[in-house]
């Protein structure tokens, strides 16, 4: 879910719905503002995207002050009852939030037994409870205060006070929230991007904080009262890097940007004499680490999964890739001197999150691999390394995802290095032939039209198999055509199909087939005709120096270890007109959101 603020002189209603859009990425199932003036509070809502919530906005309605929130639904369908805002009995407190009160039960049990809820969410407890304390004579910030102390899980909370038409109430813990600095206003946001067309100037805050906001001060205290000074910081982002230009759509635009994103991660990462070099603290501690955890959720998890094929052929260090949401239930019984490499495009997921509050907790190391400096997960890491990709805006990743294969395969060779490791690789050299390769399948797009054509117009499923990393490109590879097309597709290690999944294959079925590793061309290209005689329809994609004549695609030698730069590259295209020729929303498939930051 995403939420914005607004408490100064300008119209607040223009402001948040633009804050809202800009937040969309974070959940759009519904949405809605409330604005506060002399009248009163007005609060609309719809099911749906922020468009339609814009329809059913008075026009009329002005005020200086308001809160708006999209939302990805947890407690409750997605429907106008469920939306937020949502308001106290007596219509005196509003409140939108995003996070998850997982004692809800318990405070409905403990506190609101005679109170009426005219939603199902786990939301309206917070405001409910809010004017139960105030009810009973206590100040607001102190009946805001008390309420925050009653919650159990996570939140990003803002409140309005019909009473007070000069205060924002703000709460945080666990989920993300920032305060934007202007000269006679304040903006809260989820993200700095909903707030970057009024101000660069951000206040981050810390778990289990409140905030009173005025247009003029901000009052940080933490949950005892204290009360928390803190400066802000600049955000350096072009409010122009997240427009879509001329494209139709973000995934394509963020698709072509591939080539490029992956020379500026290598200049990024280049010293002074062009070599490769990494920040001395993270190579220090990559060397005096036993073992390598990573851990990743969607397809940060499966750049992960590259990644432990790079640092154990190129550095020789052994490597766990684990999803995140199930580290914390199934932890592995850890090396003597782990290191953790937590990889996530926001750096706000909550499930990535959950894991690195509680490793730190063990005294454990971490290095975060992020696209956005700043982000929780970057700044709760001991270290970071940047990906450099510019802000990904369609759900979907997919510079990202090719951004944090780059950097890895940048922090394997480091490691190598460090080691005095002879590996005969030439990072800057290959990595700039790999974008080469990437920008001439971009180039070819037409080739990617057809195949949707003949493969996938009329499937309901479609599987990608391949060996050793191919095998973890398939996975991404399947996971970018359910998210955009909704075909259901897995990717299969090629070998593994025969066990079970071959039982799904009939006449026509569509099969994906990847090869990029000579060492398993034989193989694949077996498992390749067990499919094609139970009735397959195959569309093989090899690599030069690999293919036979009959194959679909073929894509430019690369080194192999950065085969998956270039071999995602047809897999996201065609994703992207299969959804299309579907008639998908792309950049906002449904019941996704690009950052989810509950657990
Ligand atoms: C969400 C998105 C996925 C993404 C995953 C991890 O589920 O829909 O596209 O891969 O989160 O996100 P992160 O920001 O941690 O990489």
């Amino acid at each position: 879910c995403g939420i914005v603020g607004y408490i100064g002189y300008q119209d607040a209603k223009e402001i948040l719905l633009k804050g809202l859009e800009k937040l969309e990425y974070r959940g759009y199932d519904s949405a809605g503002i409330a604005l506060l003036n002399e009248a009163g509070t007005h609060v609309f809502k719809e099911k749906g995207r922020i468009a339609a919530l814009r329809n059913e906005v008075d026009p009329q309605v002005t005020a200086t002050m308001g809160i708006g929130h999209t939302r990805w639904a947890t407690h409750g369908v997605p429907s106008r009852r469920n939306a937020h805002p949502h308001q106290s009995g007596n219509g005196r407190f509003t409140i939108v939030h995003n996070g998850v009160i997982e004692n809800f039960q318990e405070i409905k049990r403990d506190y609101l037994q005679d109170v009426y809820f005219s939603s199902d969410t786990d939301t309206e407890v917070i405001v409910q409870l809010v004017e139960k304390f105030s009810d009973n004579g206590i100040p607001v910030e102190e009946a805001f205060r008390k309420s925050l102390t009653v919650l159990k899980g996570s939140y990003a909370i803002t409140l309005m006070d019909v009473k007070d038409r000069e205060t924002i109430y703000v709460g945080k813990n666990k989920s993300p929230l920032l305060i934007g600095v202007g000269g006679n206003f304040h903006v809260i946001a989820s993200d700095a991007m909903a707030a970057l067309q009024l101000t660069n100037q951000f206040v981050e805050l810390m778990d289990e904080e409140m905030v009173i906001v005025q247009s003029h001060s901000k009052t940080i205290k933490n949950l005892s009262g204290a009360q928390i000074e803190r400066e802000p910081f600049t955000v350096k982002l072009d409010a122009s890097d997240i427009e879509k230009g001329p494209y139709p759509h973000y995934m394509l635009k963020e698709i072509d940007e591939q080539p490029s994103v992956i020379r500026n991660v290598v200049s990024k990462y280049q010293d002074r004499n062009g070599e490769i070099a990494i920040d001395s603290n993270i190579r220090e501690a990559m060397k005096g680490s036993d073992r390598i955890y990573i851990i990743g959720c969607g397809t940060s998890f499966h750049a992960g999964l590259v990644g432990k094929q790079l640092l154990e052929k190129m550095a020789d260090v052994p490597v766990e890739v684990h999803v995140a949401s199930e580290f914390l239930y199934n932890r592995p019984i850890l090396s003597g001197k782990p290191l953790f490499i937590m990889i996530s495009q926001s750096g706000e997921t909550a499930d990535s999150r959950g894991v690195l509050v509680e490793i730190k907790k063990l005294g454990y190391r971490a290095l975060t691999i992020t696209n956005v400096a700043g982000s929780t997960l970057s700044r709760e890491a001991d270290y970071t390394l940047l990906t450099h990709a510019g802000p990904e805006i369609a759900v979907a990743s997919t510079k990202a995802y090719t951004a944090q294969l780059a950097v890895l395969t940048i922090l394997a060779y480091d490691c190598a290095k460090a080691k005095g490791m002879d590996i005969g690789f030439d990072p800057v050299g290959e990595l700039s032939l790999a974008a080469n390769a990437m920008e001439i399948m971009i180039n070819r797009k037409e080739k990617m039209e057809e195949i949707v054509w003949s493969y996938l117009s009329a499937t309901r499923n479609c599987f990608f198999i391949g060996r050793s990393v191919d095998y973890f490109v398939c996975l991404e590879g399947a996971l970018k055509l359910k998210e955009i097309s909704y075909i259901q597709a897995e990717g299969f290690a090629g070998g593994e199909l025969k066990h079970g999944t071959i039982a799904l294959i009939e006449e026509g079925t569509p099969v994906v087939a990847l090869l990029t590793q000579a060492s398993i061309a034989g193989n694949i290209r077996s498992n390749v005709q067990e499919v094609m005689a139970r009735g397959a329809s195959v569309c093989m994609i090899s690599m030069e120096g690999l293919e036979e004549s009959s194959d679909r695609l073929v894509i430019p030698k690369v080194h192999e270890y950065l085969a998956p730069l270039v071999s995602v590259i047809p897999l996201q295209l065609i994703a992207y007109y299969a959804a299309l020729f579907r008639g998908c929303d792309v950049d906002k498939p449904r019941n996704l959101a690009k950052s989810v930051t509950v657990e």
